[in-house]
């Protein structure tokens, strides 16, 4: 009896051995109670997308992991970690990026009927690499104090020699810069692009610096009349903790610009699944679950960004904008033309 209640003592032992084995690697390896999750690589964070992932997890029994930093910290990461990356899903921002990390051979093309019918063609990536999710305008935000916005019309009017001194941006190095003039490139051609590259950077009110919030507050200040800004910043600014960027965003408006003609350049946030997921059928399933109906608004309004899927309303404020043309081109075609985007600009003497 002694022998076997040793034995039992020793099993049980070993059993809570195991136990407290297993929920330490379940803890590291992020497996969920039922033995299935995901890591999602993000450069999101926000409070509202736990709520998502909580959604995702009740319907699905799929855990969500997250890990985020910036897009190049991410993609880099995923290309050291090669075979043995953790990452299931990335969530970046701008088609530039996403062909970034397309290039870098960390995204693995995907077929989704579900993602086809929720995201327009031209905002996914063409074999399924990756997919645009939520979209976000490049447009001039004025000072409705000392311009009319009657004087404005579209990119290309701001290089007129009456804007001198009154554009504020920020620095080519950016890769929202550098997908608005990709967009130019692709249509309009590299010439015309050079040229409004160049014109824009003759009537900069400041040498470029600082992010998009910083170019708002620069023609609040009265340092300028318009910046060339994304729309979310505006969002951001109006729904700040911080009393001066209510201020200034409340002293501003949005302009869309070309709507005549090429249409307000847009940009994505978008999601692919990782190349070496060992669990791409749950990652795809997750980024299908984000585009639908039921995610949609929460994951675009934690951004003031609009909302892919036709079937779900903007935020009220982008509603209060109205709606605008967007340039009818293919996203996928900014990160093909980011390299000459950054040579013109540089050409340009855009800063
Ligand atoms: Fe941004």
């Amino acid at each position: 009896m002694i022998t076997n209640n040793n034995f039992v003592r020793k099993s049980l032992l070993f059993a809570a051995i195991s136990v407290g084995m297993f929920s330490l690697f379940g803890c590291t390896l992020g497996v969920g109670t039922n033995g299935e999750s995901i890591t999602v690589y993000s450069e999101r964070h926000y409070d509202t997308d736990q709520i998502l992932f909580d959604n995702f997890e009740d319907e699905t029994g799929i855990r969500i992991d997250v890990v985020d930093g910036d897009a190049d910290f991410l993609i880099n990461r995923m290309q050291n970690e090669g075979e043995g990356t953790p990452a299931d899903v990335l969530i970046i921002a701008d088609a530039g990026r996403l062909h970034r990390a397309q290039e870098a051979g960390v995204l693995r093309p995907s077929e989704s009927q579900v993602l086809n019918e929720n995201i327009p063609a031209r905002y996914r990536e063409a074999e399924g690499h990756w997919y645009g999710l939520t979209m976000r305008a490049r447009v001039l935000v004025f000072d409705p104090e000392r311009v009319d916005r009657s004087e404005l019309s579209t990119y290309e009017a701001l290089t007129d020699e009456e804007w001198e001194g009154r554009i504020v941006t920020r620095t080519s190095a950016n890769i929202y810069n550098q997908s608005l003039m990709a967009s130019f490139i692709e249509i309009v051609g590299e010439e015309e692009a050079l040229a409004l590259a160049e014109g824009l950077a003759a009537n900069f009110a400041r040498k470029p610096s600082g992010n998009d919030r910083d170019q708002a507050k620069y023609v609040a200040a009265g340092g300028a009349d318009v910046a060339i800004m994304n729309t979310y910043y505006m969002g951001r600014m109006l729904h700040s903790s911080d009393p001066y960027e209510r201020e200034v965003g409340e002293s501003l408006e949005v302009f869309f610009p070309n709507q005549e003609t090429t249409g307000t350049h847009v940009n994505v946030s978008g999601a692919g699944v990782a190349k070496h997921s060992d669990n791409p059928e749950d990652a795809l399933r997750f980024i299908e679950f984000l585009s639908g109906e039921e995610s949609q608004a929460s994951f675009a309004n934690a951004n003031f960004e609009y909302p892919l899927n036709r079937n779900v309303d903007k935020h009220e404020l982008l509603e209060s904008w109205g709606d605008f043309k967007p340039q009818e081109i293919r996203l996928d075609v900014l990160g093909k033309h980011s390299v000459r985007a950054a040579e013109l600009l540089d050409e340009a003497g855009w800063e």
